[in-house]
């Protein structure tokens, strides 16, 4: 009782500045005639136009994110073709008390974007932007502007063509938006090499929660620029463009894969991957999906196969791996041929990288965690075995180590470095014909609380990327945040430094909370 009385009256002295109240159908319709004045009529989609449900749904996958009883639907969806629409969309929502979601490629695994948990909660409009997708390289500097509407995919292809020879570390997948991913950190086969996306942005520009442009880091200074390199999505203004690194890339590069059922040797090999895949040569990467007790061992090497033949020959004999096992291609047709598999062969790759459309797949639940040590053959034999009914479940594996290790925990706000020899993500598939949909995850939260005593503690990490409600959603106590209840997922996303950090910084950029959700950071002021 007495610790509940003390996080409240944290909460209530935490902040200076009251947060918008919660907009009424008047402020509604002033919002939207605010928004008639700059922003052209065809920008801007009502649920009463046709078009408006496609346009919500075309960049979910996840069913669970379009259940009816899960969802509570946008006032408007804007879809800006310029920065004034955005810094138009930011100024009409403080002047009515209408917040809003910003979506680049839909992607987050909580749908935090395009919706909100709360039925009947306070309105919202999304800005999606999905329109604002150029992809300009600049391949003397190798340096590429991105807008944070594109994918991915479209980033990876934009680069290749222009500048052969050069690549930029991001996701398997490529139809994940960048203004998400690299807003979260940003991780994929190439972070041993050369970090997490994040890592490798030069300079930004966005709106923030005032409705002003900021072009570059300059202008928004050390802290801001600080925060939206790892600091989630969704939390400190709307990221326009992104300026990035790009990193040398050989002309062709190796795609291995390897498969071990139980009876082959895959929990041995698993128990040793964990301890040789982060002390590999930087430019390979190991990572394993495990799915139906059997471990699948993918990999990409930045360079050719008669290499990474050997070296896996000598280093994981276990494996068993022969050229057989290999194939080299150029890195652009390893970003679409990791994802689609052989289905590259019969298409070209702008149809496969540049299309960005979705289908509506299972309902996903996902979660993370980050191991410091290596888990025993016996534990790893229990998670194989682990019963999933008549689910689907999967683990994924990400290698880290290399460069991951040599960089500072405070260089961004994403903490997961030196210790860490990998990420797990555990992810949960099923068909929703259950029960109408209306069911929760069995095999997911099991296994997770089993993992306790296995993985990082005190506290216990999480990606943010790999967004987790389970682990709480924002208090707000007379209309503001509480710092203290948020600290139990963002310490677990970002560590305890960064995490107050990052509340600092809301404080000094958005201290009304102009752009809040369930889990974004709270601001703490500055002292
Ligand atoms: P979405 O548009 O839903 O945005 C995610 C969050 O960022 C939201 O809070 C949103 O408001 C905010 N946001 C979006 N655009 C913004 C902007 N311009 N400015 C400020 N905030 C913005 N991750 C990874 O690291 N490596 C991987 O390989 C993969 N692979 C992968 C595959 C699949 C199928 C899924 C569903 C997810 C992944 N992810 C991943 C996780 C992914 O990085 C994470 O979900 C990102 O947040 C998705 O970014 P999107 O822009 O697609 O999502």
């Amino acid at each position: 009782m007495a610790s509940i009385a003390l996080v409240l009256a944290f909460c209530f002295l935490g902040f200076f500045v009251p947060a918008p109240s919660v907009a009424s159908p008047s402020n509604n319709n002033d919002f939207l005639r605010c928004l008639s004045t700059s922003i052209p009529s065809q920008l801007v989609l009502t649920p009463s136009s046709p078009s408006f449900t496609p346009l919500l749904v075309s960049s979910i996958r996840n069913a669970r994110l379009v259940a009816p009883a899960t969802a509570s639907p946008p006032l408007c969806i804007v879809t800006p073709t310029n920065a004034s629409h955005v810094q138009a969309i930011v100024r009409c929502g403080r002047r009515h008390s209408v917040r809003v979601r910003v979506r680049s490629g839909g992607h987050d695994n909580e749908g935090l974007s395009y919706r909100s948990t709360t039925p009947n909660g306070e309105a919202f409009a999304v800005i999606d932007l999905a329109k604002l997708h150029a992809v300009h390289v600049i391949p003397h500097e190798a340096t590429a502007w991105v807008e944070t509407g594109a994918t991915t995919g479209e980033l990876y292809y934009r680069v290749a063509t222009a500048a052969p020879g050069l690549g930029f570390p991001a996701s398997v997948c490529p139809t994940v938006g960048v203004g998400g991913i690299i807003s979260g950190g940003g991780i994929g086969l190439m972070m041993r090499k050369y970090g997490l996306s994040a890592d490798n942005v030069l300079d930004a520009s966005m709106v923030d929660a005032g409705g002003n442009l900021l072009a570059n880091k300059k202008a928004m200074g050390d802290d801001l620029f600080w925060a939206i390199r790892g600091g989630g999505g969704g939390n400190f203004g709307i990221v326009l463009a992104w300026k990035l690194r790009l990193v040398p890339v050989p002309p062709k590069v190796t795609f291995l894969k390897v498969a071990k059922t139980m009876d082959q040797g895959a929990v041995d090999a698993v128990t040793k991957w964990q301890t040789l895949a982060p002390v590999l040569p930087d430019d390979l990467s190991v990572r394993v999906v495990i799915q139906k007790s059997q471990a699948n061992f993918q990999s990409l090497y930045l360079g050719n196969c008669s290499t990474v033949v050997a070296t896996m020959r000598s280093r994981f004999p276990e494996l068993g791996v022969t050229s057989a096992d290999c194939k080299e291609m150029s890195w652009l047709q390893y970003t679409a041929y990791i994802y689609f598999g052989d289905a590259i062969n019969n298409k070209p790759l702008e149809a496969l990288l540049l299309n960005r459309s979705t289908t509506l797949g299972p309902f996903v639940k996902n979660k993370s965690d980050y191991v410091k040590k290596a888990l025993t053959k016996e534990t790893w034999k229990k998670i194989f075995l682990w019963p999933n009914g008549a689910r689907s479940g999967q683990l994924i594996l990400e290698p880290h180590g290399g460069i991951m290790g040599r960089i500072s925990t405070a260089k961004n706000p994403f903490p997961h470095r030196s210790s860490v020899l990998y990420n797990i993500q555990y992810v949960e598939l099923w068909n929703g014909k259950e029960a109408g949909g209306n069911i929760t995850p069995n095999w997911i939260g099991s296994l997770y609380d089993f993992m306790t005593p296995y993985v990082s503690k005190n506290p216990r990490g999480a990606y943010v990327n790999y967004r987790d409600l389970d682990m709480g959603v924002n208090k707000v106590v007379d209309g503001v945040t509480c710092y203290e209840t948020a600290k139990v997922w963002g310490e677990r996303y970002f560590g305890a430094a960064n995490f107050r950090r990052l509340a600092k910084i809301k404080g000094k950029v958005d201290a009304t909370e102009y752009f809040r959700n369930e889990q974004s950071v709270p601001p703490l002021p500055l002292k």
